[in-house]
């Protein structure tokens, strides 16, 4: 009578078992008791300010509860999102946070154990559930604390929100309420971010968003989003303080301080990226980066950047530090002397031509020619009477007239129109 019943308890058991999530054994003493157990689940949500709570139960008996231990499989997937989320769960109920989203799939099946081996001996099929949320007229938030004490969120209007809205913005941390305190806005005057500033943050506790949305037309509220931020996670540092380069050793030193943060300011929790001129781009985790560089020669400027990596998964980078440029007396030394010596060679060049013409003008006036100012002089002097300039202009056609067969007097014509304006 038994091996009767015993062989489709089996074939029943092997199905349901190769449909099991997690490895299992059976355990043949049990037998006749699972093929008497039923198995469905209902479910039904409730819905909370910021949270719907997924709930279901089991038609199990309170012997068969007793006699077993009952887990559940928990599976669900947000709309418009691929990632299905699974997890096996004791209790009958799984909140589930929507943020953003405008609605999700779950379903869940039951799983029956032995006590002792916990081994399944039995489980349900998919009792499915959908939720559909009202609707999500935004989307792409991200916020970002800066600066210690500067907060900023941002968000974009869905093309299909209806036009006599306005989004309004608060949070909850440590227990208080903030309103927002400066709203960015778009062309249509819609509130798509919010920047505020002087807020002092609890690295340990949870900043709750609470976006909600208002009818203008009849002031009446409609549908709230919520999402929760860990404050470190959502940090952007400043750059890295106290940041200096020297060169030692014939390599590059820099050295630099971690910045603020409304976390943790363990050392080992940051982790920075050094630019030197033209180098690649490197991770560092101490203070200080050495990089060997025989020949500094030109302008070698280093930066650094910092973000948290350690202590928290955190993707925002910290601007870079304003540049350090090397400062090596001795390539200012060498820059100095040959920048002076070029100068210094400039200014003797400039010296010897100038003397050089100098002297033969000298050499040219010690001849009976006359001397051009004389002759300028004259002229002005000799304003009143017209025949006198007449002369006098005659007179310089013929100084300028000077045949140009040798090269002396060509040094003379020109020397002399130089004197000339010198003394005008
Ligand atoms: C549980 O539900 C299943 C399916 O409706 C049914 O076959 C089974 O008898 C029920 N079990 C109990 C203990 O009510
Ligand atoms: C998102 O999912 C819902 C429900 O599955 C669907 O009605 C809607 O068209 C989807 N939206 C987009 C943009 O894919
Ligand atoms: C905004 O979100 C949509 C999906 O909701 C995505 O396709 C788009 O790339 C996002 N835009 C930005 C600027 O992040
Ligand atoms: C950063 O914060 C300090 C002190 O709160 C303030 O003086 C400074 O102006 C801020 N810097 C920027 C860039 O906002
Ligand atoms: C934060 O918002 C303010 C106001 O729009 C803007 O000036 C500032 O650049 C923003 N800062 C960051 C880090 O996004
Ligand atoms: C979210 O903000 C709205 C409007 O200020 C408010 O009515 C609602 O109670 C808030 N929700 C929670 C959970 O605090
Ligand atoms: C406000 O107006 C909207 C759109 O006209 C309507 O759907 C909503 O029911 C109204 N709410 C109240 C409280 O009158
Ligand atoms: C950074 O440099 C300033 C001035 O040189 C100094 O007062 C300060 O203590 C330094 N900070 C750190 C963290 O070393
Ligand atoms: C330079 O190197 C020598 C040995 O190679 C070491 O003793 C000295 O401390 C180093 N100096 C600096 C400033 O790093």
């Amino acid at each position: 009578m038994t091996r009767v019943t015993v062989i489709p308890v089996v074939m029943i058991l092997s199905f349901f078992q190769r449909k099991t999530l997690f490895s299992t054994s059976l355990t043949s003493g049990q037998l006749d008791v699972v093929d008497a157990l039923g198995l469905r689940n209902v479910l039904w949500i409730t819905k909370h300010e910021s949270r719907v709570v997924l709930s279901w139960n089991n038609n199990l008996t309170k012997e068969e509860t007793e006699k077993y231990t009952v887990k559940y499989i928990l599976s669900y997937k947000f709309f418009n999102t691929t990632h299905e989320r699974k997890e096996r769960l004791q209790e009958k109920k799984k909140i589930i946070r929507l943020e953003l989203y405008s609605g999700f799939n779950a379903k869940v099946k039951t799983q029956v154990f032995v006590k002792e081996t916990e081994d399944v001996i039995k489980e349900s099929g998919w009792t499915e559930f959908t939720y559909k949320a009202p609707p999500v007229y935004i989307r792409n938030l991200s916020c970002i604390i800066y600066n210690i004490s500067f907060f900023n969120c941002t968000w974009h209007i869905k093309a299909e929100a209806p036009e006599d809205i306005q989004i309004f913005f608060s949070y909850r941390h440590i227990g208080k309420d903030f309103e927002c305190q400066k709203y960015i806005k778009n062309a249509r005057k819609k509130n798509i971010g919010c920047h505020m500033k002087e807020i002092y943050f609890q690295s340990s506790r949870k900043i709750n968003l609470n976006i909600t949305v208002r009818d203008l037309r009849n002031n009446s509220r409609g549908p709230s989003y919520y999402k929760a931020f860990i404050p470190q996670t959502i940090e952007k540092l400043n750059p890295p303080i106290n940041v200096s380069i020297s060169l030692e050793n014939r390599s590059i030193k820099v050295r630099w301080k971690p910045p603020p943060t409304v976390g943790s300011a363990s050392n080992k929790c940051f982790l920075y990226q050094v630019k030197i001129t033209d180098r690649k781009i490197v991770d560092v985790t101490a203070e200080t980066y050495e990089y060997p560089f025989h020949k500094p020669s030109k302008k070698c400027a280093a930066q650094v950047r910092v973000k948290k990596e350690i202590c928290i998964r955190n993707k925002i980078w910290s601007e870079w530090s304003e540049p350090v440029f090397i400062h090596d007396e001795q390539t200012v030394d060498v820059m100095l002397l040959s920048l002076t010596l070029f100068c210094l060679l400039i200014f003797l060049g400039g010296l010897l031509i100038c003397a050089c013409r100098r002297y033969r003008c000298l050499e040219v006036i010690t001849m009976p020619v006359p001397h051009p100012s004389d002759n300028i002089k004259t002229w002005l002097a000799a304003d009143e009477t017209h025949h006198q300039k007449q002369m006098s202009e005659m007179h310089s056609e013929i100084t300028l007239g000077i045949p140009e067969e040798n090269g002396d007097e060509n040094v003379q014509h020109r020397c002399l129109k130089e004197s000339g304006l010198e003394d005008l």
